[in-house]
């Protein structure tokens, strides 16, 4: 078992290892009735091929195949995959293997966790954001009325299996919106991993790797304590107050350029970044660093001063939220994070205004 480096999380086992192997040796430790691998177009094509052979007979697994996209991850979608489930004749000891980013992660945990009161599932992540995020921590659900996540569960998977290889069809875009999530790790956990993260260069597989296995032993820690959010978990909802807001508007609006999560999450980091220098005194050299470190990786995303209400109404609707008041994550410095914040929307507009300015008139704080 050379090379392959194993993580407890709070419930089973998080695999790091290039060789797929690993999978093969779960599953013959494992008997499962059937296998069922969840891919969407995409991982069909780039990532399925890498660990076909890890399954001994053709018969003794089935693939379902879904559209690629966000916009999929919603409740017909889970209607036609529990159909399938259901046709294919998955029973109590089947498993479903969710080979893909976080939408198939979601989607798919969701799915095996009510197919017949939960079939067990396995994660294989296929995206930066899902290795260091989405796919560890239990977190399963789907999109409805464009609410993000609104529908899911608390399932950890059975286990899950990162392997830096798949990244090498990622697209670059991909790349850096699970670079938002590293950035996330960095500001809440502790200001020598962020240093790394501002001096490594995504390019540099060996660099990538440090910082992948430094943000899943973060996250896995976090949640290892706090499965189920009761307070600190929530640290790691730092930069996703704002972020989901401008995330959701922009899926709404098709007039928009689409964002991708961790391109809305940047942005979220910076807005939320501000806050912490009104409501927790942060150093606001360090604000105009980190913004300067997160302008120099993401481009610019327009957001019409007309449309400020209505990210405020969708962080009202936001399942974080209680009695209509915003609740923030923040920072009082790097790697010291505070919960249950509330901010007052003008302060809110502020925020937003310092992302524009930074950005377009190169304004600091
Ligand atoms: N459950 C959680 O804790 C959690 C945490 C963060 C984000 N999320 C969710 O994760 C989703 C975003 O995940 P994502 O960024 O992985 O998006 P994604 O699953 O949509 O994947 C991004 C794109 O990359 C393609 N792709 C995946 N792997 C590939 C590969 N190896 N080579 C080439 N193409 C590949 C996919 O087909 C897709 O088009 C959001 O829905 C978000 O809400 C969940
Ligand atoms: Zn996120």
């Amino acid at each position: 078992l050379n090379n392959i480096k194993k993580i407890k999380s709070y419930s089973s086992n998080i695999f790091i290892s290039e060789k797929t192997s690993v999978i093969k040796t779960f599953l013959q430790n494992n008997k499962y009735s059937k296998i069922i691998i969840l891919v969407d177009n995409n991982t069909k094509r780039y990532c399925l091929p890498l660990i076909i052979d890890e399954f001994d007979e053709p018969n003794n697994f089935e693939i379902i195949e879904i559209e690629s996209g966000e916009e999929n991850k919603n409740i017909k979608t889970c209607i036609q995959l529990w159909s399938i489930l259901s046709q294919k004749n998955a029973d109590r000891k089947s498993l479903l293997i969710n080979l893909g980013g976080g939408v198939i992660g979601d989607i798919g945990g969701f799915v095996a966790s009510t197919f017949k009161r939960g079939i067990h599932f396995i994660n294989i992540p296929t995206t930066l954001l899902a290795m260091v995020d989405a796919s560890i921590g239990g977190k399963t659900g789907v999109d409805l009325d464009n609410i993000k996540n609104i529908i899911g569960v608390f399932k950890e998977p059975q286990a899950v299996f990162i392997n830096l290889n798949f990244l090498k069809t990622l697209p670059q875009r991909q790349i850096l919106s699970g670079f938002a999530e590293i950035i996330k790790h960095g500001l809440i956990a502790n200001k020598t991993y962020w240093n790394t993260i501002t001096k490594s260069s995504l390019s540099d597989n060996s660099q990538l790797n440090i910082l992948i296995k430094e943000s899943i032993n973060i996250k896995n820690n976090i949640v290892k304590k706090d499965p189920f959010e009761k307070d600190l978990r929530k640290i790691l909802n730092f930069g996703h107050t704002i972020g989901h807001a401008i995330e959701t508007f922009a899926l709404n609006n098709s007039n928009t350029d689409y964002l991708l999560h961790g391109e809305a999450i940047a942005i979220g980091l910076i807005c939320e970044t501000f806050l912490s220098t009104k409501y927790l005194e942060f150093d606001t050299k360090d604000l105009n660093s980190i913004a300067n470190f997160i302008k120099s990786k993401y481009n610019y995303y327009h957001i019409n001063q007309s449309n400020y209400p209505k990210l405020i109404e969708i962080m009202i609707k936001d399942k974080k939220n209680h009695d209509d008041k915003i609740n923030f994550t923040l920072i009082k410095s790097i790697g010291m994070p505070e919960i249950n914040i509330y901010c007052s929307i003008s302060d809110i507009y502020m925020a937003l205004d310092y992302y524009k300015n930074i950005y377009t008139n190169n304004i600091e704080y």
